[in-house]
């Protein structure tokens, strides 16, 4: 059984996981429209993926006989600057979600509630590929440098990438 503590910490995390999961789809809309279909598909999977993380959540916690409060949607900004900013900014977000994730492991061990520390084990390795996918995106945005067909290029560098996570999590759940 969860603590009221770690219960309201969980439900906490769901939120932040939906915001993330309606955050990338707005951004995915915005890619679409300015033309960058491989960054739209990738942030549309990224949202997606979100959205399981805020499931995995869900079901722990009713497992773990706690009341899980469906959070409502915090509109999400829809203008963004350019690309490059976005994948900024999605790198920056990841961050915060790492803090809040390690934040949740201290409470589990706090209340000694090793089924959540465990459960948690998940998010830990989940956030430190995200991060390294953002940064060797950023990276690879930084290569490619500010030419007069780049972004062009970063489309087809993010529509190459987002194939390979596809191809990746495809082979994690067969
Ligand atoms: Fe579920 Fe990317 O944080």
């Amino acid at each position: 059984m969860l603590s009221k503590k770690l219960e309201k910490a969980l439900n906490d995390q769901m939120e932040m996981e939906s915001y993330a999961s309606f955050l990338y789809l707005s951004m995915a809309s915005w890619f679409d429209s300015a033309g960058m279909e491989g960054c739209s598909q990738f942030m549309f999977r990224q949202s997606e993926e979100e959205k399981e993380h805020m499931l995995r959540l869900y079901h722990y916690i009713l497992e773990m006989d706690g009341k899980a409060i469906i959070p409502g949607i915090k509109q999400p900004p829809s203008k963004f600057k350019s690309a490059v900013e976005i994948f900024k900014s999605v790198y920056v977000h990841e961050q915060k979600v790492t803090k809040s994730i390690n934040n949740l492991v201290d409470l589990s061990n706090k209340e000694n509630d090793h089924a959540t520390f465990n459960f948690l084990q998940w998010y830990i390795a989940e956030q430190m590929e995200e991060e390294a996918l953002m940064r060797s995106i950023l990276d690879r945005i930084n290569l490619i440098g500010g030419g007069p067909q780049s972004l062009y290029y970063i489309d087809k560098e993010i529509e190459m990438i987002n194939q390979a996570e596809a191809a990746k999590e495809a082979a994690e759940k067969a």
